[in-house]
């Protein structure tokens, strides 16, 4: 009898629940932005574990930080103590995320948990129910997190958290179509027809739609929204979970509206692939109700540790000027394909709808029909299948976008490989070298 491959292991031991599997990924090691196989074959990592690994795999800053906090641990939490690395990483929030007056520091495990809480926090302290968040939006896979997600929602995985009301997000490419000729006016139309119901606790927004599709609003739509949540005295928490951090080619992806959100929520790249997250807000918002959002490991001292050097350094290596550069690298090259300049021509280029993003979160919209933008998610299961033999790990979101965020590391070299290694992977999905029976055991989204 044969051994059982790793991944048949898994199968048989890891819970079902928590899987989201798009082909066989069997790893045994990371640097950088290279991922290695149980059998040495090495791929270029183009999603960064979904943003999490944002500084690539083993930076030595973060080993430094890690090593040094395991060797006499001062606990393992900041629920009943204080130590340096979590008040510091807090003090170092606070410093890097702009607001004013008084604000404080939550600190946990993973988004899901940030946005919950700051959710929670929200209900409290107005007194009020209902969550404004957007369709296709996702911010957690737990509780009231998961229950204000549109992605989980819309997709069944999740019944809406009481009261929640989604709004539209504006689609610069697929607009809504009864807009009206003015799309992120129909949007917020229908965010100010809910702040008039007087029932809003908070208002939650990914400043880049990402698991919905990697969607860039236009210009001006967060700032018009910051605006009508401020007339209404209503908070705004701005999601930047899976974008923030220097991946959008800025510090916070919401620095491109020039806004400075109520609360802003972290995670995946601030713990340089340790669990940790943040939200940073007003005191008179996070302060309430003390010992109603208890996690007996938030502010691990390890986390912290880790955090900290991330932020650091994110600011010390220009990681988001990096962000920038490689995006335009990236997104430059996919763009020409798009045209029909690629080694394929039309082939390729008739099945990509848009090519989009900000710095490092590009997306590769596919179609079936380029005229009509027909989303084709059944070439985009085969395409990231077929990518993932040829060398990179690249997962879709929305159904058929192609989601590249590597590690904010990533080489020029590198990202050419990766651009070739994509073209061929669209080509030979397109020339049906991918079959269904390949595909079938990974559902994906
Ligand atoms: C925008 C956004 N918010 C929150 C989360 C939840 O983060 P986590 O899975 O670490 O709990 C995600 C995860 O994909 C996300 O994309």
């Amino acid at each position: 009898m044969t051994e059982p491959t790793l991944y048949e292991r898994d199968l048989a031991a890891i819970a079902g629940i928590e899987k989201l599997r798009f082909f066989p990924l069997e790893l045994a090691s990371g640097k950088g932005s290279i991922l290695t196989t149980p059998d040495g074959r090495e791929l270029i990592d183009l999603s960064a574990t979904w943003t999490a690994c944002g500084l690539g795999h083993g930076h030595p800053a973060v080993i430094e930080a890690i090593t040094r906090a395991i060797q006499s641990p001062p606990g393992a939490g900041g629920l009943s103590a204080v130590h340096p690395d979590s008040v510091g990483l807090a003090e170092d929030l606070l410093a890097l995320v702009p607001g004013t007056g008084e604000r404080r520091v939550y600190l946990g495990h993973a988004g899901s948990d940030a946005n919950d809480v700051a959710i929670r926090a929200c209900i409290i302290h107005s007194g009020r129910k209902r969550v404004l968040a957007f369709e296709h939006g996702y911010h957690g896979g737990v509780g009231i997190a998961m229950g204000v997600s549109g992605v989980h929602v819309e997709g069944g995985s999740a019944a809406a958290a009481e009261g929640t009301i989604f709004a539209p997000y504006p689609d610069p490419l697929r607009p809504h179509a009864d807009n009206g000729g003015d799309e992120v006016g129909y949007c917020l139309a229908q965010v100010r027809a809910a702040l008039e119901g007087d029932d809003v606790a908070c208002v939650i927004v990914e400043p880049i739609l990402s698991d919905g599709g990697l969607i860039v609003p236009p210009p001006g739509f967060l700032s018009r929204l910051m605006d009508l949540a401020r007339e209404f005295g209503v908070p705004l928490i701005c999601d930047e979970v899976k974008v923030g951090l220097g991946r959008p080619g800025t510090l916070h992806a919401f620095e491109d509206d020039g806004i400075v959100p109520d609360i802003v929520t972290f995670g995946k790249t601030l713990g340089g692939g340790l669990p940790i997250s943040a939200a940073v807000g007003p005191a008179r918002i996070l302060d309430v109700a003390t010992g109603s959002a208890l996690l007996t490991m938030a502010g691990n001292p390890i986390s912290t540790a880790a955090a900290r050097a991330v932020l650091a350094t994110l600011v010390d290596e220009g990681l988001a000027d990096a962000a920038r550069e490689r995006g335009e690298q990236l997104k430059g090259a996919l763009t020409a394909i798009e045209r029909g300049e690629g080694r394929f021509g039309d082939k390729v280029a008739d099945r990509i709808g848009d090519v989009r993003g900000r710095g490092l979160a590009i997306a590769v919209d596919l179609v079936s029909d380029k005229a009509a933008l027909t989303r084709d998610e059944d070439l985009a299961r085969k395409v990231v299948y077929r990518a993932w033999q040829l060398g990179a790990v690249v997962f879709y979101v929305g159904g058929n976008v192609l989601e590249i965020t590597p590690p904010l590391v990533i080489t020029e070299e590198q990202v050419d490989a990766a651009v070739t290694i994509l073209e061929q992977a669209i080509s030979d999905a397109v020339d049906g070298l991918v079959s269904d029976e390949e595909v079938a055991p990974y559902s994906g989204w």
